[in-house]
């Protein structure tokens, strides 16, 4: 924590809030507003898109020394910048005002508590000059100087600044050391070939809005403390992650730390994944979103101005800018940069079970058994670090997992699959010449060394270990001759990457850190522990690409690259996983890591409020590029009770990925475990999920085409809807389907927001007709509140035991007329696991319509999968009138119609490979 020493200040001295300071001059932001206004310091470009964009000629510039206390004090206490933000120090006024910074006891002066900083930049510290500029064929490159130096190591004294418009609707802004360089996230961004104007202050033209402003606090850019500030439209922010926290953040002076870390998720703690890319509603409904690329240490503050400060302590400034204006085009603007989804096995969406405990692989088979006994649909059994000989990846505890290649011979035979876990620490304690992955692992010098130059060593499971180095070529190849000798023994389908951050139970190493700069950076952002090792490996430690300290934040994403990369899965080592889509669950995250894998939220609890934390944590997700994420159902660590696992499965059943897990030593939490009562609302809620998984799938076929959610907020359908704005208790599928959860114990009823139109009832086609409003609506124990926004249609199909089984099965399409009497809904299909069966032509996609009472199926394009599948019902809700006839492909055809003007048309057996049509009059 943070802690100021107290001044008295003497408050006569205190001028009135818009009194003009010693000079004369404006106030702070009186001034600034001025400059951005003011001819003379402007450059300033019009701008296609919608949006106008200025670079100032100049941004703060002064001679360092005590600013006035008249200045200071006048500065609003929103509008107050951090120049202290290091934790661990009594910010005195001295140090403070050592810096050239202002010090108000905002406490004494105005009874603040709530975080405004004592220490804070005045208006005019110095910072850079923007000097000579040139046009590029997207924008324009300048250069800026700093003239004094600021209080980090290191200044970087002449910055190279380039600002272009990469396309309509993404501007990219870059500022790095002109002379050398730096580290930068080896992100490939696609290449854009048009020439568009440029800007540094955002605004759009349309509503004036100003999206950035970077005008108000100083830019740093040292070698090891980088910093800027802009101020923000809205207090409507989004994404930051990976964080507990609300959907919507709070902006009450809110740190938030970005540095992969193991631990189980905590509110204001840095977690597994680093996602630097916010989301903003304006207040106008539409949204932009910003990404900074970048993967050091980094910090973000939020204050109330509302206002944010990126802080980061090295590579460089790299700023996207997406214009949306819609907040689904911000979230597909954004995965332009970083790279769409995989397109997930079609088996990846069923249901997985797992736990940490299970004693034997007879014990896994037995619960795999239970599951099929009370046929309760299950695609994957998963197996934690159990399987293993002394927790040592690619080996088989041969005593108590014996029969573990028998039982997924079994789940196969069953059209089931088997995923199992791998952590990247390498065992390196056992007798030379007996585990292959580190004998070899040496010898191909695939291991992070320390900066002595011999593989660094810390501690993980199986005690002393080495790490992968996942930023050298080499290390794929032997990581992939690993899995390949492994999957001669056990042919798992997937793999579960644990413990990636990476971590480390040593804090460092088992011969500690050096004393360099690395270790030990002038400024530390609020990592946990305070210290960068803190249970992760040295950050001087050296990797093939660069050292640890850059690419700390990177150690997932490059694992499971190495572990998914289709391009490997051709080469021999996988060649056994059958060519077929991989699926990888990954617990630490980064920008891009959506192409490779997908994520489940890390160690929760079981409890009621960590079950309601994994909506904002999944629609943070969604928002990342990662759209396959899910909770562990039930809850990781801790003691499940029966009523929080059945509201908890009904949950999961929506998690796009949806697995329940367990920590060792808690009693088992698996359906079967459960009462009879239980383990039935269980098997139902996910037999609505299978049911819904063609729905499902051509959802992650939108993600995977062009960035679409698949678990998707209110707001991103709703955006003139303010009240959207911080819903985390529900959420929709896609644009079509809510979810509203219960998510209190003891409760036979839940409260939902349904936005202005028409619903309907999932189950029965019950009419809700919203004024914008929340509802109260029966929720027993055994049922999840389900509604069909107006307008949708869903194509479902009777469940199964599994995926194998459900694909075959009858469809049945549901379609819930708008008030227009209109529906629209679409299906994409292929065979569920061939890599690139889009690519290549080999699927099917259909769109169903429905206008003037007529339904109709159109088949865009058509491969032999559809050829396997009939449709067999079509429903629709609020068919206003009893037809009197309904025809199909203009023959008459039998029909049920109920008074809550629902209309069923049964027996079709139509191949969903021919177009069709129903008609009803
Ligand atoms: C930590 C993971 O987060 C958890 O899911 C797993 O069960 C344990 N490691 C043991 O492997």
């Amino acid at each position: 924590m943070k802690s100021y020493q107290k001044l008295t200040t003497d408050s006569t001295q205190v001028p009135e809030a818009g009194e003009d300071n010693v000079d004369g001059r404006p106030l702070c932001h009186q001034k600034l507003s001025a400059w951005w206004l003011g001819g003379g310091l402007l450059m300033v470009a019009a701008l296609l898109s919608g949006v106008t964009v200025w670079v100032l000629g100049q941004i703060w510039w002064s001679q360092h020394g005590t600013p006035p206390l008249a200045k200071c004090v006048s500065i609003p206490e929103d509008l107050r910048f951090d120049c202290y933000p290091e934790r661990n120090t009594v910010v005195t006024q001295e140090l403070c005002e050592a810096r050239g910074c202002c010090f108000v006891d905002s406490e004494q002066s105005s009874g603040s508590t709530n975080g405004v900083p004592w220490c804070f930049y005045p208006p005019d510290f110095p910072s850079y000059t923007l000097g000579s500029v040139n046009e590029t064929e997207l924008g324009l490159v300048g250069f800026l100087t700093r003239k004094a130096k600021a209080y980090y190591p290191k200044d970087i004294e002449k910055l190279q600044l380039s600002v272009e418009f990469e396309t309509d609707t993404r501007l990219h802004v870059k500022i790095t050391d002109a002379t050398s360089p730096r580290n930068e996230v080896p992100l490939e961004v696609p290449p854009v070939t048009k020439k568009e104007p440029f800007g540094l202050i955002v605004k759009r033209k349309t509503s004036g809005t100003v999206l950035l402003n970077t005008t108000m606090a100083p830019l740093f850019f040292a070698d090891q403390f980088l910093q800027i500030s802009t101020l923000l439209p809205s207090s409507y922010l989004y994404g930051l992650g990976e964080h507990r926290s609300n959907f919507l953040h709070s902006l009450e002076w809110n740190t938030l730390t970005f540095w992969a870390r193991d631990v189980p998720p905590t509110e204001s703690f840095n977690l597994y994944g680093v996602h630097p890319f916010y989301l903003v509603m304006e207040k106008t409904g539409a949204a932009h979103g910003v990404f900074l690329l970048n993967s050091n240490a980094m910090e973000v503050a939020l204050q109330p101005a509302p206002a944010l400060t990126w802080r980061t302590i090295g590579g460089v400034l790299d700023f996207y800018i997406f214009l949306g204006p819609d907040p689904n085009l911000v979230v597909q603007q954004y995965q332009q940069v970083i790279g769409f989804p995989a397109m997930p096995p079609y088996w990846g969406l069923g249901f997985h079970l797992c736990r940490w405990g299970y004693g034997s692989s007879n014990e896994t088979w037995e619960t795999v058994k239970a599951m099929r006994n009370f046929q309760i649909p299950q695609d994957a059994q998963w197996n934690d670090i159990d399987y293993m000989e002394g927790y040592r990846d690619f080996t088989v505890d041969s005593q108590k997992f014996g029969a573990l290649p028998q039982m997924v011979e079994d789940l196969h035979k069953h059209g089931q699959y088997y995923v199992m876990i791998l952590d990247p620490g390498i065992s390196s304690t056992q007798p030379p010449g007996s585990y292959w992955p580190y004998d070899e692992g040496l010898k191909r010098g695939v291991f992070i060394n320390n900066t002595q130059g011999e593989p660094l060593i810390g501690k993980v499971w199986p005690g002393l270990t080495a790490y992968p180095d996942f930023s050298n070529p080499d290390t794929h190849q032997w990581w992939l001759e690993n899995l390949n000798r492994f999957h001669s023994i056990v042919p798992f389908d997937g793999i579960w990457i644990d413990m990636n951050e990476p971590s480390d139970f040593m804090d460092g190493s088992s011969e500690g850190c050096s004393q360099g700069k690395l270790d030990n950076p002038p400024y530390v952002p609020a990592v946990l522990g305070g210290f960068l090792s803190a249970k992760t490996i040295c950050t001087s430690s050296r990797q093939s690409t660069s050292a640890h300290y850059n690419l700390h934040n990177l150690y997932g994403l490059m694992e499971a690259k190495a572990t998914a990369s289709p391009k490997a899965i051709k080469s021999d080592a996988l060649i056994k996983l059958r060519e077929k889509r991989p699926f990888i669950i990954s617990r630490s995250t980064f920008p891009s890591q959506g192409k490779y894998s997908g994520h489940w939220l890390g160690d929760n609890r079981s409890s009621w409020k960590d079950m309601a934390w994994s909506i904002p944590g999944m629609l943070s997700f969604s928002l990342f590029g990662i759209p396959l994420v899910g909770a562990d159902i039930c809850g990781f660590s801790g003691s499940t009770s029966e009523e929080l696992c059945t509201r908890w499965m009904q949950l999961g059943a929506f998690y796009p990925f949806s697995r329940n897990h367990n920590t060792q030593d808690e009693k088992a939490q698996d359906p079967p475990a459960f009462s009879p009562a239980a383990r039935t609302t269980m098997k139902e809620a996910l037999e609505i999920r299978y049911s819904l998984l063609p729905y499902l799938y051509s959802l992650f076929h939108r993600a995977h085409l062009q960035g679409d959610t698949v678990a998707r907020p209110l707001f991103f359908e709703f955006p003139k809807d303010v009240a959207t704005y911080s819903i985390d208790k529900q959420f929709l599928w896609g644009r079509g389907l809510l979810v509203t959860p219960v998510l209190d114990p003891g409760v036979d009823w839940v409260v939902g927001y349904f936005p202005r139109g028409l619903w309907y009832d999932y189950y029965t086609g019950s009419l809700v007709n919203s004024s914008g409003e929340n509802l109260k609506m029966a929720a027993p124990l055994d049922h999840i509140n389900l509604h069909i926004r107006e307008g949708t249609i869903l194509p479902t199909q009777k469940p199964g035991c599994c995926t194998v089984i459900s694909r075959g099965n009858p469809m049945r399409l549901i379609a819930a007329l708008s008030q227009n009497a209109n529906a629209w809904g679409d299906l994409y299909w292929d065979d569920g696991e061939s890599l690139d069966a889009f690519a290549k032509g080999d699927y099917s996609y259909l769109v169903f319509n429905v206008t003037q009472n007529t339904f109709t199926s159109a088949v865009l394009h058509s491969n032999v999968e559809a050829t396997h599948v009939t449709v067999d019902v079509l429903t629709v809700y609020g068919v206003g009138e009893e037809p009197k006839i309904v025809t199909v492909n203009g023959k008459e055809w039998p029909f049920s119609y109920l008074t809550n003007q629902v209309l069923t048309v049964s027996d079709l057996q139509l191949s969903l490979s021919q177009g069709f049509s129903i008609q009803w009059k």
